[in-house]
């Protein structure tokens, strides 16, 4: 009888479960082949969703980096709403402009502000107030008729509105949101928009008003560059240089603010009813022609809109700094000057050192009887009567 044989063998056995082990073994290395292929593959289609094709096969097989690179160009695409600016994908111009107005503008405008502060202080420190060298003498001429002060203060009272404004939407998140916090702030900001949108047509009726009635006194003589080459009177107490009713420094200031305020409201015109300007194109055209520089001629009005602000912002800084100076010497710097814009009448020994020739000349009208700054409620010129002031 034959012994009984097991359907396989011990050697078998083993050979089959190595067999199996490889066949395991294998297996889990393919699956982890292809997990790690399948999370590859995953992965590239995250960060290269369409496979380097553009979505749709609408442009063909072009790559990604070509029409990216276009998009971030500024591309112009067309776009069947009425905002035509919607086909422009991405305005790169939009990153270089926050970036410069967030960085150098703000940046160089505080310091400008804080310096001119600083050397007004320090002027002020070494120079204290500048008196009226003979004293008053309790006399006075009409400086500025009713008419002439209404004009300065509608332009002053709208240019400190618009500044302190215009201050916060540049600073305000800086400076006044951490202490107020956002209810306050935003509450406070946008009224201050409105007030900024909207005094600002008062700043340039102002304008207009005081360059009516002011620009016959502020035409450039040469009696101004000897006012000038003697430091205006101001470093020196008792030097008290020939002077109309404008000095040259004056006239200084009297064009900037004509200039500069007329290029504020325009710029501000362009932000206050945007892409409908192209006043930056033309000016750089025409400063091309003049002076042979190659500024850019052809602007989206996207561009436009960011010259505009950086130009509105940088003109009004440099206004603010300017007229600091001026609000310094028409009030604390000089003794008598307040009154010029205050009663409109200053006192006739301050008029006399600040602005002989214009003191002169109203004499000559009063003694051959026309209209003139000794009119009623002032002082009485030489050899008249004194009227008494009303
Ligand atoms: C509280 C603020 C201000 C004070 C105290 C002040 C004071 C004065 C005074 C006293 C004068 C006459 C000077 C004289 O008799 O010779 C004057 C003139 C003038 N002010 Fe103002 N002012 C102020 C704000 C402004 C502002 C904000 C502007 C323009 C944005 C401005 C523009 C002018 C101009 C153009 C003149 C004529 C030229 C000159 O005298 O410099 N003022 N101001």
């Amino acid at each position: 009888m034959r012994a009984f044989q097991p359907p396989i063998t011990l050697k078998a056995a083993i050979a089959a479960f190595a067999v199996m082990v490889l066949f395991a073994l294998s297996l889990t290395a393919a699956s982890q082949t292809a997990f790690a292929q399948q999370g590859a593959e995953q992965n590239a289609l995250q960060s290269n969703p369409t496979g380097g094709e553009v979505p749709g096969q609408s442009l063909g097989a072009s790559s990604d980096a070509d029409m990216w690179r276009a998009v971030r160009g500024g591309v112009q695409g067309t776009v069947s709403i009425p905002d035509e600016q919607a086909g422009v994908l991405v305005q790169s111009g939009g990153d270089i402009w926050r970036a410069i107005r967030n960085g150098p503008i703000s940046n160089y405008s505080a310091y400008a502000i804080f310096a001119i502060i600083a050397l007004l202080a320090l002027f002020f420190l070494m120079r204290g107030r500048m008196r009226v060298s003979k004293g008053m003498s309790g006399r006075t001429i009409t400086r500025f008729r009713y008419y002439e002060r209404m004009g300065h203060w509608t332009v002053a009272i709208s240019f400190i509105l618009l500044s302190l404004t215009g201050l916060n939407i540049l600073f305000g998140r800086y400076v006044i949101l951490p202490v107020v916090g956002p209810e306050i702030f935003a509450q406070v900001t946008l009224a201050g928009k409105f007030i900024h949108n909207y005094v600002a047509f008062a700043f340039a009726v102002g304008l207009v008003w005081i360059f009516i009635h002011w620009v016959p006194h502020n035409i450039p003589t040469l009696t101004d560059v000897k006012w000038a080459l003697k430091g205006g009177g101001i470093i020196v107490p008792s030097v008290h240089p020939d002077a109309y009713k404008f000095n040259a420094g004056q006239k200084v200031i009297f064009w900037l603010t004509i200039l500069g305020g007329v290029s504020v409201v325009m710029s501000g015109w362009a932000l206050l009813f945007p892409f409908t300007t192209s006043m930056f194109a033309k000016t750089f055209a025409f400063v091309n022609a003049v002076i042979g520089t190659s500024l850019p001629e052809t602007l989206t009005p996207m561009q436009e809109q960011q010259f505009a602000q950086a130009w509105h912002t940088i003109m009004s800084v440099f206004l603010i700094c300017v007229i600091l100076a001026h609000i310094y010497i028409g009030s604390l710097g000089m003794e008598g000057a307040f009154a010029a814009m205050g009663s409109g009448k200053v006192d006739i020994n301050w008029a006399r050192e600040h602005h002989n020739l214009w003191v002169e000349e109203e004499e000559r009208k009063a003694a051959a009887g026309r209209s003139s700054a000794f009119d009623k409620g002032s002082a009485a010129p030489p050899g008249a009567a004194q009227v008494p002031a009303e």
